[in-house]
């Protein structure tokens, strides 16, 4: 794997100045929401700092290496081409930045989606990308972000509720894992259902 510090300037030599700022915020939400679940910091961190990393490649070189390095791309990624960053960022992450560890791997390809049965790092990079410092705030996002502190899934559980809303009032397809994501909460009991 790369050097901490030669992982950031290769990241910020891939994005742009607003995208790079977000990453550093998802970076710093990611580390604080570590230390509260002792999850490990430096997976916490190197998730974080990769979680984003070929987002602003243009869609169309992010279908042509998802076809070069035999990356299926599922109905909802070919209508919402967005939502393709994530799979290949976990295989770029892999290839150019060394990282071996499949559970920072899995938190960089889920974490636009969600998936069923999250890891804790999972949520811990979902979370962060969704309430860190740098975003513009909206009705919900408060709440989200004192939760990602103190109750965890249901942090999730409602990041993944106002993710749909949001997906359904733009009209765009929404990924069937986010929608698992949110039923496997549900189901685990783990979350207070919203009434
Ligand atoms: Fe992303
Ligand atoms: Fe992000």
């Amino acid at each position: 794997m790369l050097d901490y510090n030669n992982m950031v300037e290769k990241i910020r030599s891939a994005l742009s100045p607003r995208r790079f700022i977000h990453t550093l915020g998802v970076v710093e939400t990611a580390v604080k929401i570590a230390k509260v679940y002792y999850i490990d910091i430096e997976q916490a961190k190197i998730a974080a700092l990769l979680h984003d990393c070929v987002k602003d490649y243009p869609h169309s070189l992010q279908i042509q290496l998802c076809k070069e390095f035999h990356i299926p791309l599922d109905e909802t990624m070919k209508k919402n081409p967005e939502l393709i960053h994530s799979f290949l960022g976990a295989e770029i992450a892999k290839r150019e930045y060394e990282v071996e560890d499949s559970y920072i791997l899995d938190a960089i390809r889920y974490h636009t989606t969600g998936r069923a049965n999250m890891t804790l790092l999972d949520k811990i990079i979902f979370l962060s990308d969704y309430i860190e410092p740098n975003r513009t705030s909206f009705i919900g996002l408060e709440n989200v972000r004192s939760l990602a502190y103190t109750h965890l899934d249901q942090a999730v559980y409602q990041a993944l509720l106002l993710t749909i809303e949001y997906i359904k009032e733009q009209k765009k397809p929404l990924h069937p894992r986010t929608l698992e994501a949110l039923q496997y909460l549900e189901n685990s009991k783990m979350i207070k259902n919203k009434d």
